[in-house]
């Protein structure tokens, strides 16, 4: 009869829990059992870890084998058990000294030959764990990068378990080769140039919207004929929005971690992501879903203290469209399935991009009736639309701005030294407060905290007299004026600065 006892982490969603591994062998028929609700592929672990046990070489005992999970009310899923319940198996069984395993965290699947595989996840999973006081770990060498993220704590990598009991035993390790390079994930590749602001020609209002955007963390839309530089632009925004702060970077990288698209060998995310996903894509694919033993987060997510660009919106799903509502408010994203709700977070910069028309042929050539090229913005309309601050519009660009001097188009660098200040005079003035952006002051705050200048008001309470505009259109303009004025350096948007930002949010730009 034997006991040992070590230790994993469940995730739901990006939190998680640790979870302890009890593993006792007793008298009555061999076998495995497994309790603590474990679900279908840990029913699967059984098989797998005896075949790891004995492919390593070491015997696999012939007795009543009792694992369990605990909590036990806690969902667990996934593969990433396998390593803490052999070695707790084999603690018990006295293959290693029980006490060897007793204080470490185990974080990685097992194959059948008895190699240790990356699991997802292992940045939130360390991070939960360090939380409820550990510090040791063990994980597979392809993990090991990610789990060295989290300061002072020990990572031992593993490349298979035999690797793993020579180092307990005090045995000479002998490193196997693996070649477990994983093929890299999709958002993972990166291109071989960064794109740069100075590549677009003309459009300065959309470029100067691009900027505003990005300093303010206001959500943009772009309207205009095929071939304007739409796509262009928003794809150069993450180019001028701030480096990620270290806090940001660790939420950021382990939202990715748990979608599995992480870089291996410099997992941290330091820039912020950029996602486009196709009008084609799910709604799943788009906040989040997947089956109930792997819920994965989303686009949203995966964009989350970045940019999600929706090309060509009006293509998108009208249910897709709606499911945006609920993480645009809140800044994260509820994802159940039958078995688990988890949250993701969901804080990111909207950019919508479309064509005036379905034909999307510009001027005379347009075949679309009037009430065809309403329909076809109206998709947009509504809640989506009331969220979004810019609205520009995009003209062809005209003969002399393509013959231009190209030195002359600002460069990204530019731009983001000039975003980088507004960002740093808004957070001066939000110091006292959660926000860190103009765009996330509530309103009532805003009103409060922040008054505008009568004089520089009166454009809005005309246009709110007229119905040009809702009170919430109001407050978003009032937003959109302090980001001008921060941009500016001035210490409170004067009357200029409502004004452009009334044209900016009517999508009235000349
Ligand atoms: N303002 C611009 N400056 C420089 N090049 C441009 C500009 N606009 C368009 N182009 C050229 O046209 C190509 C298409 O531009 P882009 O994809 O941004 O157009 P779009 O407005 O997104 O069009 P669509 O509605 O068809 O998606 C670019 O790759 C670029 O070569
Ligand atoms: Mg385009
Ligand atoms: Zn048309």
């Amino acid at each position: 009869m034997g006991l040992a006892r070590t230790r994993s982490v469940a995730l739901l969603g990006v939190d998680g829990h640790t979870v302890e591994v009890e593993a006792h062998l007793g008298s009555g028929p061999a076998g495995l059992t497994l309790v603590g609700l474990p679900d279908t592929a840990l029913r699967e672990a059984r098989d797998r870890i005896r075949a790891a046990v004995v492919n390593s070489g070491e015997s696999w005992p012939e007795e009543h084998i009792t694992v369990s999970l605990s909590p036990a009310s806690l969902p667990k899923r996934g593969s990433g058990f396998d390593l803490a319940i052999a070695t707790a198996i084999l603690g018990a069984h006295g293959t290693i000294p029980a006490e060897a395993i007793h204080g470490a965290v185990f974080l990685a699947e097992l194959g059948l030959d008895g190699r240790t595989r990356p699991v997802d996840g292992v940045l939130p999973a360390v991070l939960a764990a360090v939380r409820a006081g550990h510090t040791s770990f063990v994980v597979t060498r392809g993990n090991a990068a990610e789990a060295r993220l989290v300061p002072d704590v020990e990572v031992i990598d593993v490349a298979t378990l035999g690797e793993l009991l020579a180092r307990i035993r005090g045995d000479p390790v002998t490193i196997p080769f693996i070649d477990d390079e994983p093929e890299p994930g999709p958002g993972t590749s990166r291109p071989a140039r960064r794109p740069d602001l100075s590549e677009v020609l003309g459009q300065p209002i959309a470029r100067r919207a691009v900027e505003i955007a990005a300093a303010g963390a206001h959500h943009l839309m772009m309207v205009g004929p095929p071939g304007t530089g739409k796509s262009l632009l928003a794809e150069r925004l993450p180019t001028v929005l701030p480096p990620l702060t270290r806090a940001e970077s660790i939420e950021v990288t382990a939202v990715h971690s748990v979608a599995g698209t992480l870089p291996k060998n410099e997992p941290l995310i330091t820039q912020a992501p950029f996602c486009a996903p196709h009008h084609t894509a799910t709604r799943a694919a788009i906040v989040g879903g997947g089956s109930s033993t792997r819920l994965r987060p989303g686009c949203v997510s995966l964009a989350h203290r970045g940019a999600l660009f929706l090309d060509e919106a009006p293509e998108f799903g009208r249910g897709v469209l709606d499911s945006l509502r609920q993480p645009l408010e809140s800044g994260e994203v509820i994802v159940s399935r039958s078995a688990a709700t988890v949250c993701f977070p969901a804080r990111f910069l909207l950019v919508l991009a479309a064509n005036p028309c379905p034909c999307g042929r510009s001027g005379n050539a347009c075949t679309c009736s009037s009430p065809q090229r309403r329909r076809y913005l109206g998709r947009l309309s509504g809640p989506l639309l009331d969220r979004v601050d810019l609205k520009v519009e995009l003209h062809p660009v005209s003969h002399a701005e393509l013959l231009a001097d190209r030195a002359y188009a600002e460069s990204s660098a530019t731009v983001a030294e000039r975003v980088v200040q507004a960002r740093d005079r808004a957070s001066r003035r939000l110091a006292a407060t959660p926000w860190t952006t103009n765009a996330e002051i509530p309103g009532s705050d805003l009103r409060r905290d922040h008054p505008v200048d009568p004089a520089a008001l009166r454009i809005l309470g005309a246009a709110l007299e007229r119905g040009e505009i809702s009170a919430r259109g109001v407050d978003r303009t009032i937003r959109l004026a302090w980001t001008l004025c921060d941009l500016a350096g001035r210490d409170r948007p004067g009357i200029d600065d409502t004004a452009f930002a009334f044209a900016l949010w009517s999508g009235r730009t000349p």
